[in-house]
């Protein structure tokens, strides 16, 4: 288990709306967004050529890629422009002593 965060109030105060932050745990690149459907958190590394996602766009529920522009849905994964692999997500899991990811 990767902690994010110590309570939910403390995510909304660090992570604004629609900004990404990268992070590093386990020896891996992740990215985490808050978006009005909630936090979402998944591989840095875009599954077509490995950009970093964290220095992309966020419409919506979607991550835009900076190299190729390719959309990946953030609730699902998938490539919307279906050219390429999906994205790995991970669950935030809210507990009591905070918000978690399994990893
Ligand atoms: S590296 Fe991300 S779309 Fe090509």
């Amino acid at each position: 288990m990767i902690k994010l965060f110590n309570t939910k109030e403390e995510a909304e105060k660090q992570l604004p709306l629609f900004s990404l932050r990268k992070f590093k745990a386990e020896g891996s690149d992740f990215s985490m967004v808050r978006t009005n459907s909630g936090i979402h958190v998944f591989g840095d590394s875009c599954p077509h050529e490995g950009c970093s996602l964290a220095l992309g766009d966020v419409v919506g529920d979607s991550i835009v890629c900076p190299w190729h522009q390719f959309h990946f849905d953030l609730k699902s994964g998938k490539c919307t422009d279906n050219i390429c692999g999906d994205l790995k997500l991970y669950d935030v899991l809210e507990k009591e002593d905070g918000l978690f990811i399994s990893y």
